[in-house]
């Protein structure tokens, strides 16, 4: 399948599954090379990133421990800018090594606000892995550690990601053509 229609809207295929997935294998591979003797925690960003952070772990191959946190700031197809967050008692992070999982950066204010709220948590210490990465978008200094794909600052959706709640069931990543 290369289009689907979301909401009226038109996509394309971009990403395939088997591209992600080969992606996932080598971030993997770093992963266990540098976290194995940290015990840490995976700290996966819900909604958008159960699929990705799913089949990260797949490829996993030392024990670690898994906390969800809920955040959202898009509306449509827009940053909204403000971070809507739900559900942050995470106490028990405390002194522990978290590794943040996304789905997407693009401003970066989400990925700011968890940063922040990891630092008054005191963390022993954290990085961030997200799928994709809009650089052209971005906002801050200090990019993630781990970045699966960078993108242009087109939306897109599937693999996970949503557009007004719609697409996540979609195997591969599509982004949007404008009409
Ligand atoms: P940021 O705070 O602007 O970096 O936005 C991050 C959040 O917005 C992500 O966690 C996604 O939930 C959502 N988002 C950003 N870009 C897209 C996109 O292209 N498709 C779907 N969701 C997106
Ligand atoms: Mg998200």
């Amino acid at each position: 399948m290369s289009n689907t229609f979301i909401h009226t809207k038109k996509f394309e295929l971009y990403i395939t599954q088997a591209q992600i997935k080969q992606r996932i294998e080598a971030i993997a591979e770093e992963i266990n090379r540098q976290y194995a003797e940290k015990q840490p925690i995976i700290l996966v960003v819900l909604k958008g990133a159960f699929r990705f952070a799913a089949d990260l772990i797949e490829k996993l191959n030392f024990p670690l421990e898994i906390e969800f946190v809920r955040l959202a700031s898009y509306e449509g197809t827009e940053s909204s800018g403000k971070i809507l967050a739900q559900d942050l008692g995470l106490s028990n992070l405390s002194h522990r090594t978290v590794i943040v999982v996304e789905d997407i950066i693009d401003t970066g204010n989400t990925y700011q606000y968890i940063e922040a709220k990891l630092q008054t948590l005191q963390v022993a210490s954290s990085m961030m892995i997200t799928l994709l990465f809009k650089p052209n978008k971005y906002q801050f200094e200090k990019k993630p550690e781990f970045i699966g794909f960078e993108i242009p600052d087109d939306f897109v959706v599937g693999y996970g990601l949503d557009y007004d709640g719609l697409g996540r069931e979609l195997n591969d990543i599509y982004t949007l053509k404008e009409e």
